[in-house]
């Protein structure tokens, strides 16, 4: 079984063919980072322009670098949510069309999904059940998951995501979007001097709450001469209060469900620092840590693809509907 997976959610046009027995086949992604750089931020409207523009030549290009016909393809895997609806629907309308005139079936894939399955893309993949963190610009995500759909939430950011409390951060250091990896580079040249709190980590629970760390962020900064110097260790010392947080929650995660398997992903997973110390506490606690490989921890059509594959083998498939959900919380999904 040959599924296209197809990925619009935000700003990155991606997509992929995914074999059910042969793996990935391949996956090619359009980012829309130059489109969005002059203004700081993702502009919805501009990134659905970019995804009307990007999604078919990419299709063509897949298609012909697997050397497959459209008449291969049994299925088409799309993200149909959460994200920004105008890039959802560019996705669903082009899946849904390609299904209706190739006679292929769709299936809607939620995009937190996508990411918690992306590590199966990886030879030595882990096995059900294990907890996952789900870190992204939108989510902060600890789940039990037992099986594909079977999901328990054990916690979630209150506020920010840690990937918005990243891309926040860096705006206000003056870095580039997207602020994670830039923030992450400027935090290589810092040293420890600055103390930040690890929100949340002083009561029991697995919630996570960032926006605070944005607030401190905002006061040490305008509280300093502003060099170069003290944004490189207001850069390391916002980034190792992430990271400990995060890893204090998953070593907590890991205690409470007596699980022995920790999965990482979502595009704030291919920070170094954070997976460095997530995997220290593997060791400490001997669980068993995956990551995907950095360039399937952010967006890309090849966990799409995955994702929608293993539905569509177990028989689900969805009605003509053109569906698309901006919102679209993980526990209403079906479990195979
Ligand atoms: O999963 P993703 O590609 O898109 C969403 O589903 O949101 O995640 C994007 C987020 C952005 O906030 C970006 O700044 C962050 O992941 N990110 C990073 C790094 N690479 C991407 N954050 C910290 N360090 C990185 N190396
Ligand atoms: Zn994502």
């Amino acid at each position: 079984m040959y599924v296209l997976g197809i990925e619009t959610s935000c700003d990155e046009t991606a997509v992929a063919i995914y074999h059910a027995a042969k793996g990935l086949i391949s996956h090619t992604l359009y980012s829309q980072i130059p489109t969005h750089n002059e203004y700081g931020g993702v502009v919805p409207e501009l990134a659905s322009r970019d995804h009307v523009r990007k999604l078919i030549p990419l299709i063509r290009q897949i298609l012909q670098d697997s050397r497959l016909a459209p008449s291969d393809i049994d299925g088409i895997a799309y993200t149909a949510g959460p994200g920004l609806m105008g890039s959802l629907l560019v996705g669903a309308a082009t899946a849904r069309s390609l299904a209706w005139s190739w006679d292929a079936p769709a299936i809607a894939v939620h995009h937190m999904e996508g990411h918690l399955l992306a590590p199966m893309l990886e030879t030595d993949p882990p096995e059900f059940p294990f907890v996952a963190l789900l870190i992204s610009g939108g989510h902060t995500l600890l789940i039990e998951v037992s099986g594909i759909g079977c999901y328990k939430l054990l916690g979630e950011s209150l506020d920010d995501a840690a990937g918005e409390a990243f891309d926040k951060t860096a705006k206000l250091l003056g870095l580039d979007y997207p602020g994670g990896p830039a923030l992450s580079k400027l935090a290589t040249q810092g040293k420890p001097r600055f103390q930040f709190p690890r929100p949340m980590t002083d009561r029991p629970g697995l919630d996570f709450s960032f926006s605070g760390l944005k607030t401190f962020t905002l006061n040490t900064f305008q509280n300093s001469n502003q060099s170069q110097e003290d944004k490189a260790d207001i850069a390391f010392a916002f980034q190792q209060a992430i990271a400990e947080t995060l890893t204090i929650k998953c070593k907590r995660a890991l205690q409470q469900t007596g699980l022995k398997t920790l999965i990482v992903a979502g595009g704030v997973s291919a920070n170094q620092e954070i997976r460095r110390q997530l995997a220290l506490l593997g060791s400490k606690e001997g669980a068993r840590l995956y990551f995907p490989r950095p360039e399937f921890c952010t967006d890309n059509g090849a966990m799409i693809a995955y994702a929608g594959c293993q539905r569509l083998q177990a028989g689900q498939t969805q009605n003509l509907e053109i569906f698309a959900r901006p919102r679209w919380p993980m526990n209403e999904l079906l479990s195979l």
